[in-house]
Parts: C-alpha cells; sequence; structure tokens
C-alpha cells in the first residue's frame, strides 16, 4: 500500500463566534495558508489492527491503543474505522504535523480531525464524502469542545467560505471582491471549552440580555452576508468592529485583544474584532491594500505575536 496524505486547513470566524452556538447565525472562511496534515504509511511488520500515531507537535509517538480513550485522535481514528465497518484495518503509522497555532482560535483541532478522518478513509480504499468528513470530525469537537456549533468542522471539511446555522443547510457563498484580512496572535493560549462554558454560566444567569446579544450578532452576520457578496469592504469592516464590541459584552474579549483592535483600526483597517473563542488567541482586521502595511506594523508593535495575512477574492 502506498503512503496517503491528506491536509486540512485553519479558519477564522468574520463574524457570529459564540452567538452560533445558540442556532444564530455565523460567517466563516478557511485560512490555507495554515494547515494540518496527515501521512499515513503501511507497517508491514506489524499485525493486522496495529496503529502507531506521531502527533509531532504534541511531540507524541505512541500507538494509538495506548492514548486515552478521549483523545481526540483516537477518536478520529476510530470513529472513520466504525464509519467504514473496518474491524481491523492493516498496520499503519499516521503522522500529524500542523502549522496551525493551538487554542488560538483558528480551528486547530477540527482542521486535525478532518486531516486523519480523510487520509485513515482514503488509507482504507473507502474516501469519505465531505459531509461525513465534517459529520465524524463534529463528533470529535463534541468531546473535546463540550457544545460546539459544528461551524470550525464544516468550514475546514468544505474548505470555502460559508454562512453557518445550527440546524440549516451550510450556505457556502462567493464573495463579490477582494478582501484582505491580517489574523494576529495575542499569544495567550485560550481554551474554547471555558470559553463557551463562561458565556453558557453568563446565559444562565441573564437570558434576556444574553439572548439579545445574540440576536444582534444574529443580524451582523445577516448583513455581512449580503456586504460580502456585493464585494463592500467598509460595509463588511463596520459590522465586524460592532460584532466585537457586542463579544466584548458577552465577556469574551481580553485587554490584549481590545489592544490589538483598537490598534488596528487606528491605523486604518475598515474594521477588526476578535476571532475565535476569545480570551486571547487571535483578532482579524480587514485591511485595504493601502492599508495592509501599516496595520500589521502597527499590531507588531502592540504586542502581536505573529500576523498571517489571508484573502477572499
Ligand atoms: C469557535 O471557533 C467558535 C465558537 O462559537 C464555538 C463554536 O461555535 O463551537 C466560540
Amino acid at each position: 500500500m502506498p503512503a496517503i496524505s491528506a491536509s486540512a486547513p485553519g479558519k477564522i470566524i468574520l463574524l457570529g463566534e459564540h452567538a452560533v452556538v445558540y442556532a444564530r447565525r455565523a460567517i466563516a472562511i478557511p485560512v490555507s495558508q495554515v494547515q494540518a496534515r496527515t501521512v499515513i504509511t503501511p507497517l508491514v511488520r506489524q499485525p493486522a489492527g496495529y496503529i502507531q500515531v506521531q502527533a509531532v507537535n504534541l511531540q507524541l509517538d505512541a500507538p494509538l491503543a495506548e492514548l486515552p480513550a478521549d483523545d481526540p485522535i483516537r477518536q478520529a481514528v476510530e470513529l472513520t474505522l466504525g464509519a467504514l465497518n473496518v474491524q481491523r484495518a492493516p498496520a499503519m503509522h499516521i503522522r500529524i504535523h500542523s502549522s496551525i497555532p493551538i487554542a488560538a482560535g483558528l480551528g486547530s483541532g477540527a482542521a486535525v480531525s478532518v486531516a486523519v478522518i480523510r487520509a485513515v478513509s482514503t488509507y482504507l480504499g473507502k474516501p469519505l464524502p465531505v459531509e461525513d468528513v465534517s459529520a465524524l470530525a463534529y463528533e470529535v469537537e463534541k468531546t473535546y469542545h463540550g457544545t460546539p456549533s459544528g461551524i470550525d468542522n464544516t468550514v475546514i471539511a468544505y474548505h470555502q467560505p460559508v454562512l453557518f446555522q445550527k440546524g440549516q443547510p451550510i450556505q457556502p457563498f462567493s464573495p463579490g471582491g477582494k478582501f484582505t484580512f491580517l489574523i494576529a496572535d495575542t499569544g495567550i493560549s485560550a481554551a474554547t471549552r471555558e470559553q463557551v462554558s463562561g458565556v453558557r454560566e453568563r446565559w444562565q444567569a441573564d437570558p434576556a440580555a444574553y439572548e439579545s446579544l445574540f440576536d444582534r450578532i444574529d443580524a451582523l452576520s445577516g448583513q455581512a452576508f449580503q456586504s460580502l457578496q456585493a464585494g463592500d469592504t467598509e460595509m463588511t469592516g463596520r459590522w465586524m468592529t460592532e460584532n466585537h464590541h457586542l463579544l466584548q459584552q458577552m465577556g469574551v474579549s481580553c485587554s490584549q485583544l481590545d489592544e490589538l483592535v483598537n490598534a488596528a483600526l487606528e491605523h486604518g483597517a475598515l474594521g477588526a474584532k476578535l476571532s475565535g473563542a476569545g480570551g486571547g488567541g487571535n483578532m482579524i482586521a480587514l485591511v485595504s491594500d493601502e492599508h495592509a502595511r501599516s496595520v500589521e506594523d502597527a499590531l507588531r508593535s502592540h504586542g502581536a505575536r505573529q500576523v498571517i495575512q489571508t484573502g477572499l477574492e
């Protein structure tokens, strides 16, 4: 059997994080500048059923059977074998490498799951269709994140800009013009699970206030969906910045994220907001070609550890 490889991109949420957990609309795009990659090679000397997992970034190199039952890589492999009705797979070595920062809002967990599910199913000669890849990655997300909306596995598996709403068919879309985003990392790692459960506690304590925040975010996602398709960068930026203010009220921003958002806006960004679960991680700024350089410099001088440029055309 020849070696098989599969990759999956990172993602950013343009609008609607957290509210999307409560069935409101959100918009996400894949970020191909960072990738999770899985390579599977046969292990000819091992018996059928033996699987060795090497996750380079996690300094993990162990037999699959020795990983904890809720380990996300183990889950991704076992769910794939289960979906394909494979009891004893031919012995294999699964190597995972990712350039997506962990716990930074860029979808690293979902990307690893998608790359593993794709690689394992392809290796077994039964590549799964995208909807099954996404559905299995969602199962892994549930164990890892508690109550995920499904937006991360969807945008990453489909590798397309999407308007996403839980329980609704996904709406891939094409932008009506060029959009350039800078993604800046605070360097603070923040677990999605904790941010999501923090919002849940505050929502339970004051449902009326939080339902209203979610509704306002939903409306912004709807407006931004129109602006993106119309190629209107100015209005898209405005909806993004308004979304950041609502996320602040939801208690998921932090001083470093706010500082980067303000620095981007002061240096000419069309819009800026935290992206993903918040509490740290990354923020995004929508920039014109003219201001891209000055905004990037400002982000770095205000503490961004890394700035990635991505876009839609
Ligand atoms: C995480 O990328 C986005 C959140 O809305 C969680 C989710 O949708 O599952 C914070």
